[in-house]
């Protein structure tokens, strides 16, 4: 984390690292690897009894099960050679892809790998009860930001000129017919001040505050922000005069506009009324309060008593029973990742994150499994993957597997995050003489204690998979 300015210019000269321009629409997800002759990897048992109805299974295609409406630009992310999209029955699923379904353990086929969801929050996903199955549930952090700093951008704009008031006062003067009469003559009751030149300061740098912070550097204006768990890729991408502080008041102070784009965490050390009583008696009189984040992070009785007393202004993207109708405040009905672009962002990144894991094991982005970067590997290693629980004595028995059936690792990763551990291991296929099986390795590394499933990465999409049910070894 990089939490100040000294500490972000010193990373900045020291590093090699330089921030990525691309959108999600690039993202670069390496392809299936091409079996090389002499390897084995599938070994149904015909006993997939348990994985539902086989009809309308398509060998060589991973099948991905989509809820809800998704984007058919996100969709168009699978290839149809390697992919069986459908909304319909998908009871051999490898992937389920979904928006706002509320999905139930029993939509979840033992053959489902991962669950994506196109958006940031996940609770319409039971995630704990998938990582106890196994099972990585990725969301689209970053997707909608562009949209939401859009409307940041625009609210600005609305706290600085009497937009609002000025359109509601041409319908009535139209009802009236007095539109070309009166305008002239009423327009100087409708004055506002300009964005450039003015102090911006924004509470949380992350994927929407740093892009509002660039936004607003090219607007002319001066910009302060203040985020103690500041990451290094938003650091990267901040304006090069941002000035970091180390508290909410030394942001807000002075501040003519105060962004605010931060969780909404509930509870002891939470998020909840972060801008109350004592943080509004440090802005300036006449400061714009913008929050797109979430309502419950405004304390509205004291945001009302600030209105109330001067020229301040609240913009809004949340319902406000106080507010809702103050002068001084504009409510919109959260309007902020409402656009096509966000939509078609959050599902191309979601497809991007399913293809990657399916075809490659790594994980990124996932609210409940652990960040697992993968080198490339050459078209001759089998990856082996394995998710087991995060216990003791695992990962020696794993390795200890390869060993025993003459299995030489080239790489070997595990990571863990909470209850759960996730193995990544490289097998050189190049030193065996006929056809190299892994059968008998994956059944044994399956049903170690703790192991929880396995994939060998390897030739056709789909295969591979085996699962510890209970004691029972599922393939
Ligand atoms: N209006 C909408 O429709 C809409 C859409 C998307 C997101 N949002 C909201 O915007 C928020 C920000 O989104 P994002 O994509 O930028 O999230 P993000 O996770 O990329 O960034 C949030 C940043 O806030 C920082 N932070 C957390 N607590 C803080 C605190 N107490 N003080 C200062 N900084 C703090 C974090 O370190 C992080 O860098 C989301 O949490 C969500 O509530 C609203």
């Amino acid at each position: 984390m990089i939490s100040s300015r000294a500490a972000l210019d010193k990373f900045m000269r020291s590093s090699t690292v330089r921030a990525t321009t691309s959108r999600f629409n690039n993202v670069v997800v390496r392809t299936k690897s091409t079996p090389v002759q002499g390897v084995q990897v599938e070994h149904g048992r015909g006993v997939w009894k348990t994985y539902g109805d086989l009809s309308n299974y398509k060998q060589g295609k991973y099948q991905i099960k989509t809820f809800n409406k998704i984007s058919p630009i996100g969709l168009a992310r699978f290839p149809e050679e390697d992919y069986d999209v459908r909304s319909g029955e998908a009871a051999n699923a490898h992937a389920i892809l979904l928006r706002s379904h509320k999905l139930q353990e029993e939509d979840v086929p033992k053959t489902v790998r991962a669950i994506a969801r196109c958006g940031a929050g996940t609770n319409n996903i039971p995630v704990a009860r998938m990582t106890e199955l196994g099972i990585p549930v990725f969301n689209t952090p970053g997707a909608n930001a562009n949209a939401v700093k859009e409307l940041v951008l625009c609210g600005m704009l609305l706290g600085s000129r009497k937009i609002v008031d000025g359109v509601n006062h041409m319908k009535e003067l139209g009802a009236q017919g007095l539109a070309r009469e009166r305008v002239e003559k009423d327009k100087a009751t409708f004055g506002g001040q300009e964005i450039m030149g003015k102090t911006l300061a924004i509470i949380g740098l992350g994927h929407i505050g740093s892009m509002t912070a660039r936004d607003a550097q090219a607007l002319g204006m001066t910009v302060k922000g203040y985020d103690p768990g500041l990451t290094v890729q938003s650091a990267l991408t901040l304006p090069k005069d941002l000035e970091l502080v180390d508290s909410i008041t030394a942001a807000v102070a002075g501040a003519d506009y105060i962004s605010i784009n931060i969780p909404y965490i509930k509870g002891e050390g939470g998020t909840h009324g972060i801008i109350g009583k004592e943080v509004i008696s440090h802005f300036s009189p006449n400061a714009v309060l913008l929050n797109f984040a979430r309502g419950e992070l405004v304390d509205s009785a004291a945001m009302k008593e600030f209105l109330d007393g001067g020229d301040g202004r609240y913009v809004s993207d949340f319902p406000d029973d106080l507010l809702w109708d103050h002068q001084n405040a504009i409510i919109l009905p959260h309007l902020g990742a409402s656009t096509e672009e966000a939509e078609d962002a959050a599902a191309s990144m979601a497809a991007d994150t399913i293809r990657t894991y399916l075809e490659t094991g790594e994980i990124k982005n996932s609210v409940n499994f652990p960040d697992t970067s993968l080198d490339e590997r050459p078209d001759t290693n089998v990856r082996f993957t394995v998710v087991n629980k995060n216990v003791p004595g695992a990962l020696a028995k794993i390795t200890e597997a390869f060993a025993s059936e003459g299995l030489n690792i080239l790489q070997q990763i595990n990571h863990s995050r909470g209850e759960i551990a996730y193995n990544v291991l490289d097998i050189d296929t190049t030193k065996h003489e006929g056809v190299l099986e892994f059968k008998n390795v994956q059944e044994k590394i399956t049903m170690v204690d703790g192991v929880i499933s396995t994939r060998v990465i390897y030739g056709q999409p789909g295969q591979g998979y085996a699962k510890n049910i209970d004691g029972e070894y599922f393939i």
